[in-house]
């Protein structure tokens, strides 16, 4: 059973042809075709609105909210560059700068209009600013639908180290839509896709099947792809705010897989977060079935999953120990040990399993020679 706390989350409705609504106290969610028509409902306790977006935003979707959300289409705006490098405090200060020309006090709410870049920077600039502004979520990629919208993760990169620096704080409201996909690049489509691979893995099996066997560009109803992955994460960080236990199930794939993503950036041939996670997950796949009774075929079956929708990285042994400094710098790592989130079976993981570095070594290679 996927939604293992369906009660802890209340449910509005779901009308046919209509939105899941669902009200978690304190965040709402708005999730599916439609949403966007939607959010009057959230936006009607405010009478000052700020929208805050990048430049590709601002040419494919901010048309898109402004037509479908008239109640905002007046409303002051914020551009700043796109790029997760740009998640900086030059650009929080930028930010900063801009809601104090703007006169913007408490009672406004700051509409976030992106991808995880913008949802996490803005989220953190509104926290801090005069203390506090609320604010709302709307993702416009994947990633940004099934994960970086969801959990009130906000924060900026500092000194080279990724979210470095930020907090824990809710929006108001997350509304996601999956209209705005139409407009997204089909490389951002493919990187949101391990996201969306992965909680097939640690918790939906019943999505899993869903999605087996198909490319990320031919999922029929992506409209209930994205309402199960979002409803997956919304699941997960309802039970488990601050990371303390089951949220860490999400990093399943991400500890070699940052250390993959970090290593190409400094290369200077980055690759897509998805791309480096799902070639983290093949690795951490095998490890689960070194370390668990984690079944033989059911590793075969997301290797072939993963490679039917990802390019096998670039990476070769002389780079392990490259990847091995870079796992231990994250931030996952506690007393120098290197811990896993890993899968007892698909649709199900478990957190805080230490692996021996000679094994994940051994992994790396299994990645590299099959
Ligand atoms: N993206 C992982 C999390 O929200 O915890």
């Amino acid at each position: 059973m996927a939604h293992f706390n369906v009660k802890l989350v209340s449910y509005i409705s779901r009308m046919k042809n209509s939105p899941l609504i669902l009200d978690t106290k304190p965040v709402s969610y708005f999730i599916g075709e439609g949403a966007l028509s939607h959010s009057s409902k959230v936006l009607e306790n405010f009478t000052r609105f700020i929208i805050l977006f990048d430049e590709n935003v601002r040419t494919h979707c901010l048309p898109i909210l402004r037509e479908k959300v008239p109640a905002v289409a007046m409303s002051d705006v914020i551009c700043i560059e796109s790029g997760e490098n740009k998640k900086n405090l030059d650009q929080a200060v930028y930010i900063w700068n801009e809601l104090t020309r703007l006169n913007v006090d408490r009672d406004a709410l700051i509409i976030n209009l992106g991808g995880g870049v913008i949802t996490d920077i803005g989220g953190f600039a509104a926290a801090t600013f005069k203390r506090g502004i609320q604010f709302v979520n709307f993702p416009t990629t994947v990633l940004g639908m099934v994960d970086a919208a969801i959990g009130g993760k906000t924060g900026i990169d500092f000194e080279h180290f990724k979210n470095q620096v930020g907090l824990f704080v809710d929006p108001v409201s997350v509304i996601i839509d999956p209209i705005f996909l139409d407009t997204l690049e089909d490389k951002q489509w493919q990187s949101g896709f391990a996201e969306i691979l992965k909680y097939g893995l640690i918790i939906d099996r019943d999505l899993w099947r869903i999605l087996y066997g198909k490319k990320y560009r031919e999922i029929g109803d992506l409209n209930k792809v994205i309402i199960k992955a979002a409803r997956d994460k919304i699941d997960i960080v309802k039970h488990d705010f601050k990371e303390k236990g089951i949220r860490k199930n999400l990093n399943f794939g991400h500890t070699i897989g940052h250390a993959f993503e970090s290593h190409f950036l400094l290369s200077g041939h980055p690759v897509t977060h998805g791309q480096a996670i799902a070639a983290g997950m093949i690795c951490e796949a095998w490890l689960s079935c070194q370390l668990f009774e984690f079944d033989p075929s059911q590793l075969d079956e997301i290797v072939e999953m993963i490679d039917a929708n990802f390019q096998r990285l670039d990476v070769n042994e002389s780079h392990i120990p490259q990847l091995l400094n870079l796992m231990r710098q994250d931030k996952k790592v506690r007393h120098g040990k290197l811990n896993f989130s890993l899968l007892k079976k698909i649709g199900k993981a478990l957190h805080n399993v230490e692996v021996l570095p000679s094994l994940v070594v051994d992994s790396i290679k299994y990645y590299i020679n099959t």
